[in-house]
């Protein structure tokens, strides 16, 4: 059941696929016509919170707990240990139930053992389980994904979320190593920013509506959709800027309907400290091979480069101190909600 699941999860993201509005097209780049740079000079590496990454693009926790999925999972590292990038799994709670699983995780780790690799479970986890979900992969980072809306449509989903901030706070505590809190497509507003941060949460992914969606994936799964609520969330742009009231640049990643360099350095502008890519990805491996993604990851650093270059940013942490302009309804919201 769980195990058809992932892959049900796997054909529906690739049917959905990744053609909603993540919101940076209201994001305005201002150019540059005197850039102090070259494409020589400038260097993709970054840093969130204690992590430091050789690209600003995180291959973002997809899949695992079933056969089928070992195979995307090694592929998927293959092309991360290729050209450097941290790769999360998909929630090892398959794993942690049922130990036979664990090997469609672990292939990450043996595929590229000196790469950065981030654990993953939702908010129903214990410390215990965390601890073995990074220990079954010697994680660098553990993921705890927040998805109240596709349990709740998810005809077998949980539908009890009390607790969650509690859990988060004894699972920061207890691990060794960085916990990031993620969405996977509706987004974290503000006042659950703060909790979080106050929770001790050192890096957040805003994991925003836009790319992927899950209320869409298990609308398709159900036999009477809850089709109204397949435009639920806040677009990654907005929810970035909502992060951001809350925690310090270098500390937030964003996510959901990244899919160009563009929307890269649009995110990396407002604050961002890397990109997390998930949908987009997988559907290259699934439909052009391993090679093809790899050589979509090079085009995406080549396209990283050339804007910054334009933009006269040497480093990421440069990119922040870049103007854009916000236009559109991502403006509207950003005066309804006081974030200037
Ligand atoms: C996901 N995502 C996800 N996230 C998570 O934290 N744990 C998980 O198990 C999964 N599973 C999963 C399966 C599949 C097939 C996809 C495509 C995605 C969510 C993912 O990490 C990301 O937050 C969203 O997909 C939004 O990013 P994109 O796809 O728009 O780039």
């Amino acid at each position: 059941m769980r195990s058809s699941r992932k892959m049900d999860h796997v054909q529906y993201a690739l049917q959905t696929g990744q053609s909603g509005n993540q919101g940076l097209s209201d994001v305005k780049l201002v150019p540059n016509c005197l850039p102090d740079a070259s494409t020589e000079s400038v260097a993709l590496y970054t840093t969130i919170g204690e992590l430091k990454l050789s690209s600003p693009i995180v291959v973002n926790a997809m899949t695992g707990g079933a056969d089928e999925t070992e195979a995307i999972n090694r592929e998927l590292a293959v092309a991360a240990r290729e050209r450097g990038l941290a790769m999360a799994v998909g929630s090892q709670m398959a794993a942690i139930r049922d130990p036979r699983n664990e090997s469609s995780y672990k292939v990450v780790r043996q595929v590229n053992p000196g790469g950065l690799v981030f654990a993953n479970l939702g908010s129903e986890a214990n410390v215990e389980q965390a601890e073995r979900a990074v220990n079954m992969l010697q994680a660098d980072a553990f993921q705890i994904h927040l998805n109240v809306m596709q349990e709740l449509i998810m005809p077998e989903g949980d539908r009890n979320f009390h607790g969650m901030l509690g859990r988060i706070q004894r699972i920061v505590e207890a691990l060794q190593v960085p916990v990031i809190v993620k969405e996977v497509g509706f987004g974290i507003p503000r006042e659950n920013a703060a909790a979080l941060r106050e929770a001790g949460v050192q890096i957040l992914d805003v994991g925003g509506s836009g790319g992927t969606n899950f209320a869409a994936i298990e609308n398709a799964r159900r036999e009477v959709p809850l089709s109204w609520l397949n435009e639920w969330g806040m677009p990654t742009g907005v929810t970035l800027l909502e992060a951001l009231q809350v925690f310090p640049k270098g500390s937030v990643m964003a996510t959901g309907g990244i899919r160009t360099s563009e929307d890269i350095v649009k995110a990396l502008v407002l604050g961002a400290s890397a990109a997390g890519m998930a949908g987009l990805l997988l559907k290259v491996l699934q439909e052009e091979g391993t090679a093809a993604l790899i050589e979509r990851i090079d085009e995406l650093h080549e396209g990283i480069t050339l804007m910054m270059t334009a933009l006269g940013a040497n480093r990421i942490e440069e990119l922040w101190k870049r103007p854009a302009v916000i236009t559109g309804s991502m403006a509207q919201w950003c005066a309804a909600r006081g974030i200037d």
